[in-house]
């Protein structure tokens, strides 16, 4: 998603601006661009591609002066990466910049309005419109001119807005799309997101939906659009800078996946106490739980293939009906949802736009919702009823890994937990689960310590074509994901498939050398796999094996095999993922790919 950042203060702005965009790169974007008040007029620099290429045009920050100033790296929604398109945005007399995250959705309309009084626009970005607009409306106070513009907006944005007109001042505004602002000594800062102002500060606010912030120097007022005052606490950050950097790695996917085993310690041990689960998050009482008929689990990506994998347990366990919806397809199939449902929503970043209105529309019919995030104070932590935060520190890199593994942790804890209020576990398994889970991070040590295995597997197959992931039950609801981090990061065409679902078609797609990585941990279902793989070997399949190190059988029949340490049917996934994530990292590494930045790709969709 886009970047926005901007600085008021009495040091340069520039290289602020730039190195709070670097620092956002993670989130995805085409082009980039700053716009600083020189003290006479307001001057943008922008260029499409990455920020190395505005670092050129401006000298590192060397010919562009001023002390306030705002910046962004766009990812391109409305008209093509260009420099044109890039923002900031100029109204018509240069009076006006604006850089915005989000989509205004009847843009067409303003802009139709405005040019037919005469306005000439320079991009196809609905933001322009924007800039045009308080021109338009500018009659002496910039305040009153944004709130009236505000109402004319439908859709989502966050805002940075400066002008030559009050030149000592930047005008924030937010409606869906996050944005904070960094409180300084003298100086005060915007940004979407933490990384890009930590080193300058870790005292915050958190713009609230249609709450606009005045920022001066040493002055930060919030109004809503009614113009009154609105009391916010300062937030202090307490993320260690390092764990927003490398820490020398060579990608920050690599270090989070090598973070997995601190990541669920940390999610973990606060919420297992005397050998019991805590989750005092959860507001509803015993009987509330044991009164639901149906689990409705709501996410996108990863997170929806983590809900996969919660429906398999949870029906498992809880002997109830869970059904893992896809949050953009939830809201627009008039879904059966009332009182009687739990909603799970779950979420790494808690702004992704079509989870938080799929959470809306659930909470619209009754029903109650418990969210799994990983950003404290996230759009979706805050609709929420209750919010189980998983405490992975910052995931930067945009192919997740250490959240999704924190995220199983969760519904593992959630499992245990509800499944002792249904008493729909026994004392053994509530005992036999603890005692799993606390086992898991040292397990996944090992496979971590074995990585090199995968990285050799992966020189030997990285130019595949096309990669099938099958798997049963928990292991096909895994196969999701190890197909779409596969995808997402290596470009290389993959589909997850329901191993017994092959034959009914896509299997005439294998052939001489086509590549299958087969799950085959799931204990009851291990003879059914291995039929599986043979049947696609015999049509030519080179298969790659991801089996317990008890099923050696495995090894015997697939090509090639990876075998992860023992552990309870519910929790291989936790186990199983790594190293797929490995696989992927070390084939995308292999073709040169941008890893932590993948073409087309955002960390946070905050956009429909
Ligand atoms: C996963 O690697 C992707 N980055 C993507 O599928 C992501 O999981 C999805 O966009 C949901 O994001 P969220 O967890 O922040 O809501």
């Amino acid at each position: 998603m886009c970047g926005i950042v901007g600085y008021i203060g009495y040091e340069q702005a520039a290289p602020f601006l730039l190195s709070g965009l670097e620092k956002l790169e993670y989130r995805g974007y085409d082009s980039a661009g700053i716009c600083l008040n020189d003290g006479n007029e307001l001057v943008v620099k922008k260029a499409k591609g990455k920020l190395a290429e505005l670092k050129k045009l401006t000298d590192n920050g060397k010919n562009i002066f001023g002390t306030v100033g705002i910046g962004h790296t766009r990812w391109a929604t409305h008209g093509e990466p260009s420099d044109v398109n890039a923002h900031p945005h100029l109204s018509d007399s240069c009076r006006f910049a604006v850089v915005h995250n989000g989509i205004i959705e009847n843009y067409l309309q303003l802009k139709d309005y405005l040019s037919s009084r005469g306005v000439v626009f320079r991009s196809k970005t609905d933001t322009e419109v924007i800039a045009q607009l308080i021109e338009y409306y500018y009659k002496g106070d910039l305040i009153d001119t944004v709130i009236k513009v505000l109402s004319k907006l439908d859709g989502s944005y966050a805002l940075g807005v400066i002008s030559q007109e009050n030149p000592d001042e930047i005008i924030a505004v937010r409606k869906e799309s996050p944005l904070i602002i960094g409180l300084g000594d003298n100086e005060n800062y915007i940004a979407s997101d933490v990384p890009a102002i930590l080193a300058k500060t870790r005292k915050i606010y958190r713009l609230e939906n249609n709450e606009i912030a005045i920022i001066r120097r040493d002055t930060v007022k919030i109004i809503n659009t009614d113009k009154e005052d609105v009391k916010k606490q300062i937030e202090t950050v307490n993320w260690d800078i390092d764990a927003a950097e490398k820490g020398g790695y060579e990608h920050f996917m690599f270090k989070e996946i090598m973070e997995q085993p601190k990541a669920i310690r940390d999610t973990i041990t606060p919420r297992i106490k005397d050998r019991r689960v805590v989750l005092d998050e959860i507001s509803l009482t015993a009987d509330q739980i044991r009164k639901y008929n149906k689990i409705n689990i709501l996410a996108c990506g990863s997170a929806y293939h983590v809900g996969v994998v919660a429906k398999y347990i949870f029906e498992k366990i809880l002997r109830k009906p869970v059904e893992a919806d896809l949050a953009s397809e939830f809201r627009y199939r008039d879904p059966i949802i009332d009182d009687k449902t739990l909603t799970i929503v779950i979420s790494q970043s808690g702004e992704t736009a079509d989870t938080k209105e799929a959470l809306k529309e659930a909470k619209r019919r009754g029903s109650h919702v418990i969210s799994i995030v990983n950003v404290v104070g996230s759009a979706i932590a805050c609709e929420s009823d209750d919010v189980i935060y998983t405490w992975a520190g910052p995931e930067i890199a945009v192919a997740t890994t250490k959240a999704y593994s924190t995220q199983l942790a969760v519904i593992y804890l959630m499992a245990i937990y509800f499944g002792d209020l249904m008493e729909t576990i026994t004392d053994y398994e509530y005992e036999m689960y603890i005692s799993e889970l606390e086992a898991l991070p040292s397990k996944i040590e090992k496979i971590l310590d074995n990585e090199e295995s995968i990285q050799y597997l992966a020189s030997k197959l990285f130019n595949s074509k096309d990669v099938f992931f099958i798997g049963r039950n928990i292991d096909y609801a895994l196969s999701l994901e190890g197909s779409l981090k596969l995808k997402e990061i290596s470009y290389i065409h993959s589909e997850a498939y329901a191993a017994g679902e092959l034959k009914h078609g896509t299997i005439s797609l294998i052939e001489e050398g086509t590549l299958v990585i087969a799950l085959a941990t799931h204990e009851e279902l291990i003879g059914k796999i291995i039929s599986n793989i043979e049947e696609v070997q015999a049509r030519g399949a080179y298969v790659l094996g991801i089996a317990s190190e008890n099923h050696k059988e495995v090894g015997n029949v697939a090509q090639s095999a990876i075998f992860i340490p023992k552990t309870c049917d519910m929790m291989l996934p936790s186990l199983a993922v790594v190293p797929l994530q490995l696989f992927a990292y070390y084939v995308a590494s292999l073709k040169g790919c941008d890893i932590d930045k993948p073409r087309n790709l955002a960390k946070s969709v905050t956009v429909e």
